[in-house]
């Protein structure tokens, strides 16, 4: 076997921790004495064992003089888990290959650094590429405070996400669907304008075995979510938060209080809600009563929600790309004409030249059943994340 092999091992494994490790990375690691694999290991499970840790843990035989590939830089400070450095070192290791760089300014070099010093041999970058693509969520987010915002939909091949008349049950085929199934347990949350609640009622659970439901997540700025809705009925098992815009109650996390204080319509409506075990984050805008998108980012950035799926409809989408916002777009195409005045993705006035477009880039392409699996993402330079 080659290096390459052992990264690639590594990259498997760490891919198992999706959906149980966030806000954490997924990180892999293989230990390899004179050719053979004695340990693997990854981080399965937020605050659990990390890679480094758990292949010393499975190792077959003494790891002393043997070489360890793993996807991101050893830690080097006390978090859940003691520094995976001193296992390292405790450990005889004399080798250590990284794939990424932790973007994680308590770590970023310094775990590179601290092994270096006790003597051990470090290769930096090693198949970089492939282990930065393991954690688009974990980099954007330790290095914003902010979410990960993965806008998806499904599509017809002329543009439509629903018939004429509104039904779009289904659009995308049962392969494509199941794709969705395992995004709803890969990000910690879940994103859908009032719209959407109001017509739909929508469950967005994660409905696969052993799946763990998103946080789900309501921008509505009036605090209409129906109390009779599935989504507020649910709210005490499930976590909900809405995002609203209500002029006379406070900026931020509201509370009971805070809503018997006002006594108006919106706000009983928010007690109800409150009631029923739904969060409500209020974040206006300044001159409009819609809610301050960047605001009500960067408090679930602090409540610990690092990614996002963000499921429409066309004007929440809308909006959240023109505040650049959304991080990467993942389409599911589906090879049928539906024609007719229908919804598409993105609604809003749109631009009024093509020159004037929002450029994105083809990451990847895939055929799941009849479908294509579409992933863009913002073209360098014109849309990322906007300070406010
Ligand atoms: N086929 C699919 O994949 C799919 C997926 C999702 C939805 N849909 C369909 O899409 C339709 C709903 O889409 P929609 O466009 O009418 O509604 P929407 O995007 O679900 O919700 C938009 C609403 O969100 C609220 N909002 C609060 N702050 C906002 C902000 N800063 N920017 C934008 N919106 C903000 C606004 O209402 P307030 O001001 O009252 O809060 C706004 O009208 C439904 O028919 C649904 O079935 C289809």
């Amino acid at each position: 076997m080659t290096e390459e092999n052992y990264m690639e091992r590594a990259i498997e494994l760490a891919k198992r921790g999706r959906g149980y490790v966030n806000p954490n990375p997924l990180v892999g690691a293989v230990i390899v004495k004179d050719g053979r694999i004695i340990g693997e290991g990854y981080h399965a499970k937020y605050g659990d064992l990390h890679a480094e840790r758990d292949a010393l843990k499975n190792v077959t035989e003494s790891p002393e003089g043997a070489t360890i590939y793993v996807t991101l830089e050893p830690c080097c400070h006390h978090g859940k888990q003691p520094p995976c450095t001193d296992a390292i070192i405790e450990s005889g290791i004399k080798r250590v290959v990284i794939g990424s760089a932790d973007p994680n300014p308590v770590v970023n070099g310094h775990g590179v650094k601290i092994l270096r010093d006790a003597g051990i041999e470090v290769i930096e970058g090693f198949m970089k590429k492939e282990c930065d693509a393991l954690n688009p969520v974990f980099m954007h987010y330790i290095t914003t405070g902010r979410p990960y915002v993965m806008m998806k939909y499904a599509m017809t091949a002329d543009g439509k996400i629903a018939a004429k008349t509104g039904a779009s049950r289904y659009v995308s085929g049962e392969e494509s669907r199941y794709e969705v199934q395992k995004l709803r347990h890969e990000l910690k949350g879940i994103m859908v304008g009032i719209g959407t609640v109001l017509m739909d009622d929508p469950k967005l659970t994660c409905r696969i075995e052993g799946g763990i439901n998103p946080v789900r997540i309501v921008c509505d700025s009036r605090l209409r979510t129906p109390s009779v809705s599935y989504i507020a009925e649910t709210a005490s098992e499930i976590p909900t938060i809405i995002l609203s815009a209500v002029r006379e109650l406070k900026t931020g996390e509201i509370t009971e209080e805070d809503v018997k204080t006002s006594g108006s319509e919106t706000a009983i409506r928010g007690e109800r809600l409150l009631q029923k075990g739904v969060r409500i984050f209020n974040y206006p805008l300044k001159d409009e009563a819609r809610v301050d998108l960047h605001e009500a980012m960067k408090a679930l950035g602090k409540a610990g929600i690092d990614g996002i799926l963000l499921e429409g409809g066309g004007t929440l989408n809308e909006s959240m790309l023109r505040e650049g916002l959304v991080q990467e777009i993942r389409m599911f195409l589906s090879p049928k004409i539906f024609g007719g005045k229908a919804k598409t993705p993105v609604e809003g006035i749109g631009v009024e030249d093509p020159k004037d477009a929002q450029l994105f880039t083809w990451k990847d392409v895939q055929i799941v059943g009849k479908d294509l699996m579409v992933t863009a993402v913002p073209q360098e330079g014109d849309t990322c994340l906007q300070e406010s």
